[in-house]
């Protein structure tokens, strides 16, 4: 792309005497002709062109293009359009131009051309700092500026935080404003390339919903994008903000911008499928249909059953603080929020769904269920507990089977967990109280008596993970002296029996 490259101290033009040297370095090397390609600063513009006319006085062949493609501005006074991240596109194209073997004039006309088809607008939700100096502007937390420089400094515009499309919708509205003297003109079947520039601290997450922004907003205007490229191609330092360029092409224009380059700064433009011939949003189907056949029509749930969940889902909403407070201690911070994300889950659907009497459909529909917007291990570890519990069910539905099925649960959760009883999980609960429910193989077993004894065992057994040494799962990362606190995934088991126990109390109205 580019043969030499000069470099100012942060924010300011080189020297003369840098460029100079720029200029003998790459003529050393052989170039017949230099194009020098400088954005329009006044700074840039002197010094390049005092350096230019040194060279020239050498002898060297020396050209000099100012590139302007800023769209912020919609009047043009002394201050004209500066140079921003379009100039990468001029970079490209002069660099494929030369390597075509065009001469030193016909690049700068066509240049010139390619520089006058585009535009750009940048807008950041900050100012950047000088390594050492205060931000170069001040900017309130719900408020982004609109049509800023490189340089950090401040935009034409300030607006309040708004979403993504909206941003997107209002700057390309200000860039192809024909009222504005800086637009670029852009008509239905316009083929453009959209470069989507990092103005150096956005995350690439962050860089590509304005860029799916940019697309959508685009084609439904009718614009059509040939490619679009995304990245870190021009920044100012640690602003978190993004600069959209615009630039109008035809096919020998587009051979010129896909050529090959060794640069490892240019990352290959992206060709955008038209709209019709991509997926916008692949999601999860809304009710799959393996799903109904689990709900046979006209089966009512179980009032007592309905119970129990209600019992459950209470239990965990009201735990998330705690269990987060927990967890704050021993792993992230999010085994609360992870549980009260299933007690929501299951709630929607109770009541969105009329659910099955038969105890082994309910455990496997509340498996996926748990799979799929749980999340996290304990979302996987409940889900493969309850798939693996609903299979005893599926042949006997007395008391005895429902000890089988905590016990088959449990087996798969150490199967697929690698944990087992003593690791400080929650496993630990789900084992003491699966001991107690052995009893229920007794015929002569009282359900009540026994799952109240279970239930102690278990929140005997999530309170002795306290001095419990970690060998599994969130905690085992933590140094031990660091482990004050029962585990959170083990207090959550337990008080799921006691939310269970309770709703088996409960009276249904
Ligand atoms: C560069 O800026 C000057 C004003 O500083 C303006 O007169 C000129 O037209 C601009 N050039 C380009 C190429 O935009």
């Amino acid at each position: 792309m580019l043969t030499g490259v000069v470099a100012g101290p942060v924010f300011t033009s080189p020297a003369v005497g840098s460029i100079l040297a720029a200029i003998r370095a790459v003529r050393e090397v052989g170039a017949v002709g230099i194009l020098l390609i400088v954005k329009n600063y006044t700074g840039d513009r002197l010094n390049f062109g005092l350096a230019l006319e040194q060279a020239r006085a050498e002898g060297a062949t020396v050209e000099m293009v100012v590139i302007g493609e800023d769209s912020a501005f919609t009047t043009l006074k002394k201050a004209g359009r500066r140079g921003l991240c379009g100039t990468v596109l001029i970079h490209k194209v002069a660099g494929a131009l030369a390597e075509k073997g065009a001469g030193l004039n016909e690049i700068v006309r066509k240049v010139l051309a390619v520089a006058g088809a585009m535009g750009t607008l940048g807008v950041s939700l900050s100012p950047c700092s000088v390594p050492g100096s205060r931000p170069t502007f001040q900017l309130a937390d719900d408020e982004l500026e609109l049509g800023l420089g490189i340089h950090g400094e401040a935009g034409v515009r300030r607006m309040k935080i708004t979403t993504a499309d909206k941003i997107v919708k209002t700057m390309l509205d200000h860039m192809t404003n024909p009222s504005s003297a800086s637009h670029v003109t852009l008509r239905p079947g316009t083929s453009v390339v959209l470069m989507v520039n990092n103005l150096g601290g956005l995350s690439y997450l962050e860089l590509s919903i304005v860029a799916g922004s940019a697309v959508r907003c685009l084609e439904s205007r009718g614009i059509h994008i040939a490619r679009a490229l995304v990245g870190s191609f021009m920044t100012a330092l640690e602003m978190a903000g993004v600069s959209l360029t615009l630039l109008r092409v035809d096919d020998e224009l587009l051979n010129l911008i896909d050529s090959e380059t060794t640069a490892i700064a240019w990352s290959q433009p992206t060709k955008v499928p038209v709209s019709g011939q991509r997926r916008e949003r692949i999601g999860p189907k809304e009710c799959p249909e393996e799903e109904e056949q689990c709900f046979p029509a006209g089966v009512q749930f179980s009032p007592q059953m309905r119970l129990v969940l209600d019992s459950v889902c209470n239990t965990l909403l009201s735990l998330q603080e705690k269990l987060n407070d927990l967890d704050r201690a021993a792993g992230d911070g999010d085994c609360g929020s992870t549980h009260a994300r299933a007690a929501r889950a299951i709630q929607e659907w109770l009541t969105a769904t009329p659910a099955p009497v038969d105890p082994s459909k309910l455990l496997c529909v509340l498996a996926k269920l748990l799979l799929e917007k749980m999340g996290g291990s304990s979302g996987a570890l409940y889900g493969l507990f309850l798939t693996a519990a609903a299979q005893p069910l599926r042949l006997d539905n007395d008391l005895a089977a429902w000890s089988v099925a905590m016990d088959a649960g449990i087996e798969a959760m150490m199967r697929y967990g690698g944990a087992a009883p003593g690791d400080r999980t929650m496993l630990d609960s789900l084992c003491a109280a699966a001991e107690e429910l052995r009893a229920l193989k007794n015929p002569k077993a009282n359900l009540m008596q026994i799952l109240d004894k279970a239930v102690e065992r278990a929140e005997a057994a999530a309170e002795s993970t306290r001095n419990m040494k970690a060998a599994a799962g969130r905690a085992s990362y933590i140094s031990s002296a660091h482990l004050e606190e029962p585990d959170p995934g083990a207090v959550a088991a337990a008080a799921i029996l006691r939310a269970v126990l309770e709703g088996l109390q409960a009276k249904a109205e």
